[in-house]
Order: structure tokens, then sequence, then C-alpha cells
């Protein structure tokens, strides 16, 4: 399973990257707006920082604003991956993009049939968002198996991305199905180390340990 984080703060990436956890990452603008820094010297930092995709979004509306800012992103960096939304000129976009030799995320994806149509349209990542689905009470989860299995049926090369990730346990549960790659907050990342056995086992060591009078070193 590869490992996206979705952020736009440096070092959080940095201390994730340092520990080989991070394949590449994906930002939008709200994650601009959190870090508080200027789109292109970030992402700029971040593409040095990471050797995978890094994901930079598009905000026009239009087809073809889309794609001049597409470009203009993906001049940042060799390793950019143009984020655009899945509506009609999104897919156009998409198209355009991906045909010019870019890699493209299309994102915002909510049902397997807008999956269908970003494959189609050239897309090198589909980015379904599990846990907006899961706050209107549909499963995000399923969402992920639909497109597993349609993709798998027809040999599509687009590369499910998991979205909108909020619990460790979304990430074991579209890692059962087969996601290609999740993006994730850094703290949801960081407690996938978390049990509370490893927790109370590690306690009963220490005072153990401390009944020996021992040392190491
Ligand atoms: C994905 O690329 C998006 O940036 C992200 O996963 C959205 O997550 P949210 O629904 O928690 O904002």
């Amino acid at each position: 399973m590869k490992f996206f984080v979705d952020t736009a703060d440096v070092d959080a990436i940095r201390e994730l990257n340092d520990l080989g956890m991070v394949d590449g990452v994906t930002t939008n603008p709200s994650l601009i707006l959190k870090a508080g820094r200027d789109i292109t010297e970030v992402t700029r930092e971040i593409c040095a920082m990471v050797d995978g995709p890094v994901s930079a979004e598009v905000v026009a509306e239009k087809a073809e604003d889309m794609i001049r800012e597409g470009k203009i992103l993906a001049q940042i960096a060799d390793n950019i991956a143009v984020k655009v939304p899945l509506t009609w000129d999104g897919l156009k976009a998409c198209r355009a993009l991906s045909q010019d030799g870019h890699m493209v995320n299309v994102t915002l994806c909510f049902s397997p049939a807008q999956a269908i149509l970003a494959a189609k349209a050239g897309a090198t990542f589909i980015s379904p968002f599990i846990g907006r689905l899961d706050d209107i009470h549909l499963d995000g989860v399923d969402l992920i198996a639909d497109i597993r299995e349609i993709y798998d049926n027809y040999g599509y090369e687009t590369q499910i991305l998991a979205a909108s990730i909020r619990s460790v346990n979304h990430i074991i549960e579209v890692g059962k199905i087969g996601t290609d790659v999740i993006t994730a907050p850094p703290g949801v990342i960081k407690s996938m180390a978390n049990h509370v056995l490893t927790d109370k086992g590690l306690e009963q060591f220490n005072k153990d340990w401390a009944k020996t009078g021992q040392k190491i070193g």
C-alpha cells in the first residue's frame, strides 16, 4: 500500500518522510490555507523533499482555465500531479493534461460512475472521498470496493487513491479491499503505531526491569 500524506505542512511531511513513510503528498486549497504559505513556494519545497507524486489542485471551473492552471502547477517540479475536480470540465482538463504527459489526480469523487469516467479520461489517480461520504451516513469504504471491482473487471490502470481518511480503521478497511494508495493526515498515519496493549506491555516491562536493578551499557 502506498502512503501519501494529506497536508501542506512541511515539517509534518519531513518527519514521516525521514522514516520512509511517504510515497507522495496530496494538497488542496483548504490545506494550502491551513499551511498559511504561498502555493508555489510550499509546493516546490514539498516536491524537492519527496520522491513521489505531489498533488497540487487547480481552482478554475472551466476546462480551458484548469488546463492553463494545471500547466503552470506542473512547471513547479517533475513530480507534480495536477489535481482536477470530478466535473465534466475537470474530465476535459484531465484528458488534455494526461495527453500532454502530466500525472493527473481527479479529486472529489463520490460514486463508481464518476470513477469510471475518470479512468476513461486518462486519470493517473482517482480520489474517492471516504470520510465525507461517512459524514452523510453513506459508506465510503463500500465506494472503494465498488471502484476496485469495476477497475479490475476492465483492467483500468488508474490508481485508486483512497482520500478523506479519518481513522486507522479506514486505512485497514481500504487496504483489505486493495486500494492502490491511501492519503491521510499525518496524525492519522502516526496513530497507526498506537495500541493499548503495547502501552500496557511496556509499562509492565519497565516496572519489572526496575526491579532487576540492572542497566544496559
Ligand atoms: C484528498 O486529496 C483530499 O485532500 C483530502 O483527503 C480531503 O479530506 P477531508 O475530507 O478530510 O478534507
